[in-house]
């Protein structure tokens, strides 16, 4: 049974050059391609776990402009629940300028338009119907202040949240964001929240210990090719990646957080969840863009029947 889910985020249009290689400051240089698409990291992975069969609710503010409309219409088509999706008056939409080189490696300017609106009186009025969901997703695209109202709103609810801390936010304050059920940094945000190197695998493994012991909730850290690591009461798992030939990683990141939201919200253990996540954001990776590459539950299916591995669907 698939469960209810809740993203309070961020949505943002894309706009996607591909270059031969990244330019140098003061350079400018021939692009191979451009697009536009959808994404914004609350968006993505809202859409991720709609797509694979998540009953999803976003709490979330779209642009006063052409864009804006868009992604309405964009979330609409993908099953999202559009109650709380509001428009931020005279402000823009969100965009991410986007980077997309040969190796599928990407740099990412956003700027935050209308997500810089979303407030704790927004996730307030959602309150009804989040008490209705099984878990909330967090990432830190809006207001810290949101963030740390909907952590603090949840609790009150007795609601489980999944905070996917990216981007990385020197200013985070870890005090207001106990009682998470899980917090799911990439490795980058991994050393950032703890200080901790993260060169090796060891050295990865102490700084997941680290943060667990923080009493942020259980880890899950997320190393791309590498797969990723999950440190609970029981220990500590090292979950491979399957081998991709990768297109575009925008977005897997965030093809990880909904697909394991999604699995775990229909009631999958975490391990079980983790390795089906994992697989989602590999096939997302072979694919452009962020929400145009996050597949259908056939089509993933498909993709994991290929797999010489042991992850079954
Ligand atoms: O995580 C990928 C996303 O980051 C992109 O879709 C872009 O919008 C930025 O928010
Ligand atoms: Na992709």
């Amino acid at each position: 049974m698939a469960g209810r889910i809740a993203v309070i985020g961020s949505n943002n249009v894309d706009l996607v050059a591909t270059v031969p290689r990244m330019p140098a400051p003061g350079e400018t240089l021939a692009g191979t391609g451009f697009s536009t698409g959808f994404g914004g990291k609350g968006a993505n992975q809202a859409v991720a776990a709609a797509r694979l069969g998540s009953a999803v609710t976003m709490v979330t503010r779209t642009g006063d402009d052409g864009f804006g409309r868009d992604m309405r219409r964009n979330l609409l088509a993908a099953g999202i629940d559009l109650t709380h999706v509001t428009k931020a008056p005279g402000l823009p939409n969100g965009v991410a300028s986007i980077l997309v080189d040969p190796a599928g490696e990407n740099t990412i300017v956003i700027v935050a338009g209308a997500n810089a609106a979303l407030s704790p009186a927004d996730v307030d009025r959602a309150a009804p119907d989040l008490a209705r969901c099984d878990l909330i997703l967090l990432q830190l695209e809006i207001p810290l202040d949101t963030v740390y109202h909907t952590v603090a709103l949840a609790a009150r609810l007795g609601l489980g949240v999944i905070l996917n801390p990216a981007p990385a936010a020197p200013g985070l304050d870890l005090s207001r964001l106990r009682g998470l059920a899980w917090i799911c940094p990439n490795e980058t945000e991994l050393s950032q929240l703890t200080g901790l190197a993260v060169e090796t695998p060891a050295q990865i493994e102490a700084a997941a210990r680290r943060l667990y012991a923080q009493d942020l909730g259980n880890v899950v850290v997320t190393l791309g090719a590498r797969g990723a690591a999950l440190v609970t009461a029981a220990g500590t798992t090292a979950i491979p990646a399957l081998t991709v030939a990768p297109v575009d990683t925008t977005g897997a990141g965030d093809a990880f957080v909904g697909a394991f939201a999604h699995h775990l919200a229909a009631g999958n253990a975490p391990e079980r969840a983790l390795r089906l996540a994992s697989a989602y954001a590999a096939l997302s990776v072979t694919r452009p863009g962020a929400q145009s590459s996050y597949a259908t539950p056939d089509e993933f299916a498909a993709f994991l029947a290929a797999q010489p591995s042991t992850v079954q669907s």
